[in-house]
C-alpha cells in the first residue's frame, strides 16, 4: 500500500519513527509529512532515512504547486500519528493552513487517526466534540492508551503502540469490493407530514443508521441511491442523494429509482399517518379544541415486498419491547429477506452514535450483533445480507 504518514507536533512524535519503520518492514511505501510543530520534536531526516523518501514539510517546497493534490491522489491510506488536539481541531473544521491538513482535505481514501496529548486536553469538551465529528466522518480512531504521560500526569492520552496503529492502517486499507457492480437503494431519516403550510408532524429519527449504511455500501464499491427525509447530517461522499419530505414523496422516489437496485434497505422512519386534507392556509390559533383526522400513509416496505422480484429487501423495526418477536412478524407480513430490529428508548437508537441490533433472516435465523458504532453495524448488515443472498440463491438452485 501507499501510505501517507502524517506527524503532528507532540512529544509522541518520536514514536512515529517506529511506526514508519514498522510500515516499511511490512512492505508498504511510506511518505512522511510533518507539521512545523512536529519538526520541533523530531528531524525530518529521521523519517526520510527510514522511508527512503524526502519528508514533506512545507506546502511551498514541493516541486510543483499542486503537490498536496498529487500526494493525496496517489496514496491508499492516510494515517496521522500522533494527532494532536490542534491538528484534530483543524481537520474537524476543514482548515487547511499547512501541508498535512491540505493533504487531508484533498484525500478521499480511509483516514486513521492516533491521538496523543495531555489528559486534560484529551478530556476537554472541545477535543471530544472534534473527535466525534471525525469519527462520524468515518475515520478510524486508534484510541490513546492510559498511563503515565510526559507531562507527569496519568490518564488517557498516550499514543497507542505502533503495532496497534499499523494494524488499524492494514484494516482501513483492506479494500472491500464485494458490492462492486451492485446498486443499493437506501431510505433514511424521518418523514415530515404537513399539518398546514407552516407546521408538520415528524419523529426523532436522525438518519444516522441509514447514512452509515450508505457510506459502508459506497466504500465497498456499490452505486448508492440514498432517498432521505430531512436530516441535519451531510450525505456521505459518492452517494446519489434524493431528498424528500413526506411519506408519499418517499414512496414515489423509491419506485422511480427501484429498477436498477439489487439491494433495497428501508432504514427510514416513515410517518405512519398523514393529514387527510392539508389546509391551504395556516391554521389560526383560537381558544377552541381542534381535532385532526389522519389517514395511514402508504406502507412502502410492504408494497416493495409485493413486487420485490429477485431483490434483497431489508427493513427496520424500531421497537420499545418484544424486539425479536416484532422483527419476525414484520419479516413475514412485509415479505422481507431481513429485518434489522433495534430497541429504541434507552440511550441507543434514534440520534445515538451506537446501535445494538438483532437481524431476523428469511432463513429463520436470528443474529444478535453486540453494541457497536452505526458504521460498524452497517458493515455487519452487508456481510450478513451477502451471505443470505448466497444462501437463498443456493436454495433456489441458482
Ligand atoms: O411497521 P413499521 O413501520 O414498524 O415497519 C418499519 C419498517 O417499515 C421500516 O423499514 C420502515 O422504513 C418501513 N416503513 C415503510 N413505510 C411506512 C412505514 C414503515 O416503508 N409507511
Amino acid at each position: 500500500m501507499k501510505i501517507i504518514l502524517g506527524v503532528s507536533g507532540g512529544i509522541a512524535a518520536y514514536k512515529a519513527a517506529e511506526l514508519a519503520r514498522l510500515l516499511m518492514q511490512q512492505g508498504h511505501e511510506v511518505q512522511a509529512v510533518m507539521t512545523d510543530a512536529a519538526r520541533e520534536f523530531v528531524q525530518p531526516l529521521t523519517f526520510s532515512a527510514l522511508t527512503g523518501r524526502k519528508t514533506l514539510t512545507n506546502m511551498f517546497e514541493v516541486e510543483h504547486a499542486i503537490g498536496h493534490i498529487s500526494v493525496a491522489q496517489e496514496s491508499d491510506v492516510l494515517v496521522i500519528a500522533p494527532a494532536t488536539a490542534d491538528l484534530m481541531a483543524k481537520l474537524a473544521h476543514g482548515l487547511a493552513g499547512d501541508f498535512l491538513s491540505t493533504i487531508y482535505l484533498a484525500f478521499t481514501g480511509p483516514v486513521v487517526l492516533a491521538p496523543a496529548m495531555n489528559v486534560n486536553m484529551w478530556n476537554h469538551p472541545a477535543t471530544q466534540a472534534n473527535l466525534e465529528t471525525l469519527r462520524r466522518r468515518g475515520h478510524h480512531i486508534v484510541e490513546p492508551e492510559s498511563g503515565y504521560l510526559a507531562c507527569g500526569m496519568t490518564g488517557p492520552g498516550r499514543l497507542a503502540n505502533p503495532e496497534t496503529i499499523a494494524a488499524a492502517v492494514a484494516r482501513a486499507g483492506a479494500k472491500r469490493t464485494d458490492l462492486e457492480g451492485e446498486t443499493v437503494l437506501i431510505t433514511a431519516g424521518p418523514t415530515q407530514e404537513p399539518l398546514d403550510p407552516v407546521r408538520y408532524i415528524s419523529n426523532r429519527s436522525s438518519g444516522k443508521m441509514g447514512y452509515a449504511l450508505a457510506e459502508a455500501a459506497v466504500s465497498r464499491g456499490a452505486r448508492v441511491i440514498l432517498i432521505s427525509g430531512p436530516v441535519s447530517i451531510p450525505a456521505p461522499r459518492g452517494v446519489e442523494l434524493v431528498p424528500v419530505q413526506t411519506a408519499v414523496e418517499m414512496r414515489d422516489k423509491v419506485f422511480e429509482n427501484l429498477e436498477p437496485a439489487g439491494i433495497v434497505i428501508k432504514a427510514a422512519a416513515v410517518a405512519d399517518f398523514h393529514l387527510s386534507k392539508v389546509p391551504d392556509q395556516k391554521v389560526k390559533k383560537t381558544a377552541a379544541r381542534i381535532t385532526l383526522e389522519f389517514d395511514p400513509t402508504p406502507d412502502i416496505l410492504a408494497e416493495l415486498g409485493r413486487q420485490k422480484g429477485d431483490r434483497l429487501l431489508i427493513g427496520f423495526a424500531a421497537e420499545t419491547q418484544n424486539l425479536e418477536r416484532e422483527a419476525r412478524r414484520k419479516l413475514e407480513t412485509k415479505n422481507c429477506d431481513m429485518i434489522v430490529g433495534n430497541l429504541v428508548g434507552g440511550d441507543l437508537g434514534f440520534g445515538s452514535e451506537d446501535n445494538e441490533v438483532a437481524l431476523a433472516l428469511r432463513t429463520g435465523e436470528v443474529i444478535s450483533l453486540p453494541r457497536a458504532s452505526k458504521r460498524e453495524i452497517a458493515d455487519r448488515i452487508f456481510d450478513e445480507a451477502l451471505k443470505l443472498r448466497f444462501a437463498l440463491q443456493a436454495a433456489h438452485g441458482r
